[in-house]
């Protein structure tokens, strides 16, 4: 026992170790992203190379495996899910991921996806998808290879899916989507039907960029984010970077012609913030410390952005300093007609900037093609044809160009096949949390009004931020609510807001 002890304080000093190097790479990576000059590239890349590497290394020594196994002869793991076996098992399901691929497969997906990065962001710009084709064929195939060593068997695209949302399958996803497909649809349908169109131009007047950003700050601050531990910058495509407890990176971008781009893509990245500071330092480094899954962790961006920063509790609040902040875009508006305009929903073709009656429909259109390309049913060259036309059939529409169509995301172009089922189960995941939120701790609509977030953050960081991955996503919702994953969460939550905004 004393020798497993030992080796388990070990396994957790070296994946403590392993985990700083990581934030290192976080800090040099935010600040590629942010402050860099353009010069600097080639050095940076050396530089996150090296950090990469090191890390490699040492998270797939033997030694890692040789303590794994003595604690798991042990009796240390016991009790499934207290500290040590929530640690072992993750860092045993992390072990093993990394010891099962080949060292030239990951070169040559390196090599793969930094020339498809660059192909892509050309074809995008003159909407040719053929030039990008063959780079997606490889990708494929890549990425085949990959399932095939991880072996975790049929589908292939469950391997890739578990690589972002751990232990999520093709299966739970393909019942939850088909039910949230068709009444979603319906949903989308009936808005269109109303007539009724929000003023949606006034958020399209002139809004300074120096006053969105005073305006943004105050919004995450009096939601939750800690800017004595956290600051907030300027980037292309925003993002938030947990460097560490105590230091926490947002991102956005201003658009000064466009009201929702900064403030709500603000409120969406101190989603992710206030989860990273909610974590529990002590266990820094190691699962017990770290977040559940892609999926969790847009649950509270789309927590924060969406139920709180949409919501009309919210702008009963929050209306007044907005007005006073934009004088001359504002005078006169009502701050009804203001909630009306942040909620519009309009079938669009872009999915970032889709609203969030029509965002999942994106996701889904995504995830069937995802599976259709992996499994071998739907060939490279056949994407722009299918993506037109099941755009059609979800949204009414058909994309003018391949560049508003399937070529507008980076991910497949960096290997990110399987990723984007989490922006789905963020959306899901949130409903479903935010519905018990309200069971629990009452009227959180009224507390938003009174500019009270206390209540729902303190319950968020009591069940989900300081447990870090003591379960898995899939647990965890069934732990909080009571219930596996539903869509029906989502759509009540949809119905309640759209009905009687838009009259129906
Ligand atoms: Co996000």
């Amino acid at each position: 026992m004393a020798d497993v002890k030992s080796a388990y304080q070990q396994l957790i000093a070296e994946v403590k170790q392993i985990a700083l190097l990581g934030s290192c790479a976080g800090v040099l990576g935010w600040d590629e992203r942010t402050y860099m000059p353009k010069g600097g590239a080639a050095h940076r890349a050396e530089q996150l190379a090296l950090l990469v590497g090191m890390m490699h290394e040492r998270a797939t020594a033997p030694q890692i495996g040789e303590w794994l196994a003595e604690i798991e002869d042990g009796d240390l793991l016991a009790e499934p899910h207290s500290e040590a076996a929530v640690n072992v098992r993750e860092i045993r399901r992390g072990y093993e991921r990394a010891i099962k691929l080949p060292k030239s497969l990951v070169e040559e997906r390196a090599r793969v996806t930094t020339l498809a990065q660059q192909v892509w962001r050309e074809a995008r710009e003159k909407s040719d998808f053929a030039a990008f084709q063959p780079h997606l064929q490889k990708i494929l195939a890549l990425k085949r290879r990959e399932a095939a060593a991880l072996g975790t068997g049929a589908p292939a695209y469950d391997a890739l899916l578990d690589d972002y949302e751990p232990g999520e399958t093709t299966e739970n996803l393909t019942r939850v989507f088909s039910g949230l497909r068709g009444e979603l649809v319906e949903l989308v349908g009936a808005i269109a039907e109303s007539g009724k169109k929000p003023d949606e131009a006034l958020l399209r007047r002139e809004y300074p960029i120096d006053r969105q950003e005073a305006v943004g700050k105050l919004a995450a601050a009096q939601i939750g984010f800690d800017f004595d531990r956290g600051r907030l910058d300027i980037t292309t495509h925003p993002f938030c970077s947990g460097i560490g407890p105590g230091d926490t990176r947002l991102t956005t971008r201003y658009n000064p012609r466009f009201f929702s781009e900064a403030f709500f893509g603000t409120l969406h990245e101190a989603g992710h913030g206030i989860y990273d500071q909610g974590l529990n330092a002590a266990h820094c480094g190691t699962p017990m410390g770290e977040s559940v899954s892609l999926g969790i962790h847009e649950s509270q961006s789309r927590m924060w952005e969406n139920f709180v920063g949409r919501s009309q509790g919210f702008w009963t609040y929050f209306f007044i300093a907005v007005q006073d902040a934009f004088p001359d875009a504002l005078c006169g508006i009502l701050e009804g007609d203001f909630y009306a305009a942040v909620n519009a929903v309009a079938p669009s073709f872009i999915r970032v900037e889709a609203d969030e009656a029509t965002y999942n429909l994106h996701i889904m259109l995504r995830f069937e093609i995802e599976q259709a390309l992996i499994d071998g049913g739907l060939k490279a060259g056949d994407v722009p044809g299918v993506w037109n036309e099941t755009f059609e059939n979800y949204l009414g529409l058909t994309p003018p160009s391949d560049a508003m169509g399937c070529l507008q995301d980076i991910h497949w172009s960096g290997g990110g096949i399987g990723y984007f089922p989490t922006y789905a189960l963020g959306n899901l995941y949130a409903a479903q949390f935010f519905e018990q939120a309200r069971e629990d701790v009452g009227d959180l609509n009224a507390q938003f009004a009174e500019g009270n977030f206390e209540p729902l953050k303190n319950w968020l960081t009591k069940k989900i931020y300081s447990q870090g991955q003591r379960y898995r996503a899939s647990d965890l919702v069934k732990v909080i609510t009571g219930k596996p994953l539903s869509y029906e969460p989502l759509m009540r939550h949809l119905r309640a807001k759209y009905e009687p905004l838009y009259g129906i």
